[in-house]
């Protein structure tokens, strides 16, 4: 799993499905009825993360898997260690699979073309971040039932966002339009990978009322991003209480965090009961790695 451009939306709706009927297991501790034999799931975190790698961690040992964590710091990789031979390391020790995120774009890609165990994306610099994209998916299936048709709007920094990317082939493929909201430096100046599906505005106001759901992002400071950003922000792009109330009440709003409360979220927007799906994600996002896991270890090693 590298990626959401090529899947198309049988792959995707199967991969969801999977993940509906694990949930019970994440929300409800219930067993899986058939245990596996256990497996070792490798984590390499090259980048900070909190929800991915624990969704991760927490998804192999729901598994009945274990896994083992290598992070940047503390690594070889300061002693100038390459990618590739950090991953090969990891997988001549007899892994089963390999969970990576690193600041490359295309990292997992080529870790995965030069070991010989399944890997998955778990977010590769400004690429693609497929997990979080199908756990955005599964939400919104839940909330809103078929994409088809409906307008999903992506606000905030979508240049630098793989979840932004990984989103875009996912929505289209199952039906959606996506509308990509931000301000003109925050914005991709081409389209071409995408093909049809993406509006792009820099008005939120001017689409808001057409939303069927809202995902609000971050600004990627990391990727140099607040630089092009005026220190009014929120009142252009935040998800402020006014905003809100111009929101139907069945519209759900999403974030992929972290959150930066103030900027692009107000917190009583991310604290409302009804239509804020932040958490629900999270949980989704465990029963998605786990359908991800499990899809990774049927393949044959090698
Ligand atoms: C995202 C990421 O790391 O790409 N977070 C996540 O995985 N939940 C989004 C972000 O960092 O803004």
């Amino acid at each position: 799993m590298l990626g959401l451009r090529d899947l198309g939306p049988e792959r995707l709706e199967s991969i969801l499905d999977r993940a509906e009927s694990l949930l019970p297991v994440v929300r409800d501790g219930v067993a899986l009825p058939n245990p596996v034999r256990p497996a070792m799931v490798g984590l390499l975190f090259l980048e900070n993360s909190t929800r991915t790698r624990c969704s991760f961690e927490v998804a192999a040992n729901r598994l009945g898997h274990r896994s083992v964590v290598l992070t940047g710091l503390g690594s070889s990789l300061d002693k100038g260690e390459s990618l590739i031979d950090t991953a090969a390391n990891l997988a001549a020790m007899g892994l089963d699979a390999l969970v990576i995120r690193s600041a490359i774009a295309g990292g997992a890609d080529l870790v995965a073309r030069n070991i010989g165990i399944p890997v998955v994306n778990a977010g590769d610099g400004r690429h693609e971040h497929p997990t979080q994209a199908l756990l955005d998916a599964s939400t919104l299936r839940a909330r809103l039932g078929s994409l088809a048709g409906k307008r999903i709007l992506i606000v905030g920094d979508i240049l630098n966002s793989r979840v932004a990317r990984s989103n875009i082939h996912a929505l289209t493929a199952m039906g959606a339009t996506v509308v990509l909201v931000g301000p003109p430096p925050l914005l991709p100046w081409t389209f071409a990978e995408f093909g049809s599906g993406v509006d792009v505005t820099h008005d939120l106001d001017g689409v808001l009322d057409t939303a069927d759901a809202v995902m609000m992002l971050r600004i990627q400071l990391e990727r140099d991003a607040g630089r092009a950003v005026a220190s009014d922000y929120r009142f252009a792009f935040g998800l402020t209480v006014n905003r809100l109330a111009r929101l139907g009440p069945e519209v759900p709003i999403l974030h992929p965090g972290p959150m930066n409360r103030g900027v692009e979220i107000d917190d009583s927007v991310s604290a409302d009961i009804a239509r804020s799906a932040i958490l629900e994600q999270v949980a989704r996002g465990v029963a998605v790695r786990m359908a991800i896991i499990e899809a990774a270890l049927e393949l044959p090693a090698g």
